[in-house]
């Protein structure tokens, strides 16, 4: 994967909205809606949105605020088993169409989206 390039053509704006494209989907979602807190949909936002700067730009405000990110054990709060992952990635990738993306940049993403989200996986075989 090409972070480099990934990070030039999207960046924080692009992070941006395709965050807020993907969020606006989750709270309206059947399945993965109910798991997010109400409270704080701009906190979890804002959570995403800086680790994908981290993660591809070396953005270090995530860090900052949240350490090292062990994705995988702060996800074993919520319940995912292949139906979660699979809608998590759908989700995504609808927001990625609806963000200006080249198709090299949106299928790098969606292979990292899959296996990330396949990774945070709790419930059923490995
Ligand atoms: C597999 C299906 C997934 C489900 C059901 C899921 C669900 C959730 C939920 C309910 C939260 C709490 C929201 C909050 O308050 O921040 C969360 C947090 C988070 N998720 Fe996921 N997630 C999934 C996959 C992913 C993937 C693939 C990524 C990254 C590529 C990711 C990255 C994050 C991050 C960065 C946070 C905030 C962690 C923190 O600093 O506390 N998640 N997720």
């Amino acid at each position: 994967m090409d972070e480099a390039l990934i990070w030039q053509e999207i960046g924080e704006k692009g992070f941006r909205e395709l965050v807020a494209a993907f969020y606006r989907q989750i709270l309206e979602d059947d399945l993965l809606g109910p798991m997010y807190p109400k409270h704080d949909m701009d906190g979890a936002e804002e959570r995403l949105y800086l680790f994908l700067c981290f993660r591809f730009g070396g953005d270090l405000r995530y860090a900052e605020q949240r350490g090292h990110p062990r994705l995988r054990m702060r996800h074993m709060a919520f319940r995912i088993g292949e139906a979660e992952r699979d809608r998590w990635v759908e989700l995504m990738r609808a927001a990625m169409s609806e963000c200006d993306i080249s198709l090299k940049v949106r299928s790098e993403l969606e292979a990292f989206f899959t296996q990330v989200a396949d990774f945070m996986r709790n419930q059923g075989s490995s």
